[in-house]
């Protein structure tokens, strides 16, 4: 009897060994039940926004496992190479981070993406996303991808502190001129290097450079994303490089081994005054384990010489052509666009959503401004650095002649190459912008 007893109990337990796994087996999600997509964002900030984002689209979808894959490398200067080896190889995941502007075009020209106009259309994005935007991720008259952002590029990020100690009023630093002298207090009273800068990856070099190309005025900016400065000795491009220059003597020397993350922390803690990035930068300040508050221990204002105007760089998802799980890749953008999934996704990023009709109640008092800003911006302009500005043949060479410059300081061999990039890539330039 009690033999017996053990062999049922041991039938009951291998019956439960075999079952087990293969009940798990024919009830588990589908292979199809996943969505694979991939984005640079892996500073705190960056992550705190993406997971959001994710949470949104778990909760709508249950069931549906997001596989995130971050590649780390600010402005994406590491994923972006990898993505098009990825692509060309017919290995593109359901949906990747890309710029609006120029970034796709490359893609689109190869037939990488498919339309999704119909999505743009059934999901009524064309009355919420502003048309500066909208124009930004169409080719040929079609929509190729959603935007679930806009950051602005042109702000400066300083500590509070700092410059109340040193009495420097944030107010009066609307010229280059009036900043460097302002740094120049700073060193005299001991801040040896005020302004916080970290190039790894070359793009934060390009960057500065970039609003310091606005501070000279919208239509020399608009000259510039047009191709049309091709002259090495055009005076506004050489007095950009000459700011540049002088901006370069207030720098810390260790900027080639930072991140933009860890620059944008010197001005957290102090160490820096300044810092020159866009409000993905907001998102360090923010997150929860550094916890400042805008107005209290940090405040922005715009780059020197670029009140009015905002500087654009707007994070998008796409649907690649034949990827692995077609409608979860949609799904992911219907949420990308939604404004559940915005207003989850910004607040936590540092930007304002690509939507107008977001819940303000959710943004901080950054974003607040800076919602307030777009609105009532005098000129708006595509970010370079951020790959929409320019054809991507020029900002292959871009990083590297300004890497080259912060490093040689060579104003004249800068212009020359910059110019000589331009016209090499003179044919690319089919983006006629209109920017004043
Ligand atoms: C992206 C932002 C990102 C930043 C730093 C920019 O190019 O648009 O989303 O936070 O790079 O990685």
């Amino acid at each position: 009897m009690v033999k017996m007893v053990y062999a049922v109990a041991a039938a009951v337990i291998i019956t439960a060994l075999i079952v087990g796994p293969a009940v798990w087996y024919v009830t588990r999600p589908p292979p199809e039940d996943v969505v694979e997509i991939y984005h640079w964002w892996t500073s705190g900030g960056e992550k705190a926004a993406i997971d959001a984002l994710v949470s949104v689209f778990e909760d709508k979808y249950p069931g549906v496992f997001v596989k995130q894959t971050p590649v780390a490398g600010g402005a994406g200067y590491v994923m972006k190479a990898l993505m098009k080896s990825l692509v060309l190889a017919g290995e593109a995941p359901d949906a990747f981070q890309m710029h609006a502007g120029y970034e796709g075009k490359p893609y689109f020209e190869a037939e990488y993406l498919e339309p999704i106009t119909d999505l743009w259309v059934a999901e009524g994005w064309k009355d919420v996303i502003p048309d500066v935007v909208e124009a930004m991720v169409k080719f040929d008259g079609e929509y190729y991808s959603v935007p679930v952002n806009i950051h602005r590029v042109n702000v400066v990020w300083y500590n509070k502190d700092v410059l109340q100690d040193h009495a420097i009023d944030p107010a009066t630093l609307t010229t280059w001129d009036a900043f460097f002298t302002a740094c120049d207090k700073l060193v005299a009273e001991g801040h040896t290097h005020p302004i916080a800068l970290g190039d790894i990856g070359k793009w934060a070099d390009t960057h500065v450079l970039e609003q310091i190309i606005a501070g000279e005025g919208i239509a020399f900016y608009e000259k510039w994303v047009n191709g049309k400065v091709t002259s090495a000795t055009d005076t506004t491009l050489v007095h950009a490089l000459n700011t540049f220059k002088t901006y370069l003597g207030y720098v810390n020397p260790d900027h080639a081994a930072l991140t933009w993350d860890q620059a944008t922390a010197r001005v957290i803690t102090g160490e820096a005054a300044f810092n020159v990035m866009g409000d993905w930068a907001n998102g360090e300040f923010i997150v929860p384990a550094v916890g400042k508050v805008y107005g209290t221990d940090y405040g922005t204002f715009p780059t020197p010489g670029t009140a009015g105007m905002y500087g654009l760089c707007i994070d998008c998802f796409q649907h690649p052509a034949g990827v692995a799980h077609p409608a979860n890749s949609l799904n992911w953008i219907r949420v990308v666009g939604s404004k559940e999934g915005q207003d989850a996704f910004n607040p936590k990023k540092g930007s304002i959503p690509a939507r107008t009709d977001a819940d303000i109640t959710k943004y901080g008092p950054y974003q607040k401004a800076a919602i307030n800003d777009f609105r009532n911006a005098t000129y708006m302009y595509p970010s370079v650095a951020h790959g929409s500005g320019a054809p991507e043949t020029f900002t292959a060479e871009l990083d590297d002649i300004m890497s080259a410059f912060v490093t040689d300081k060579d104003v004249s061999a800068a212009a020359t190459a910059l110019t000589a990039a331009t016209t090499a890539a003179s044919a690319d330039y089919t983006t006629d912008w209109s920017l004043d």
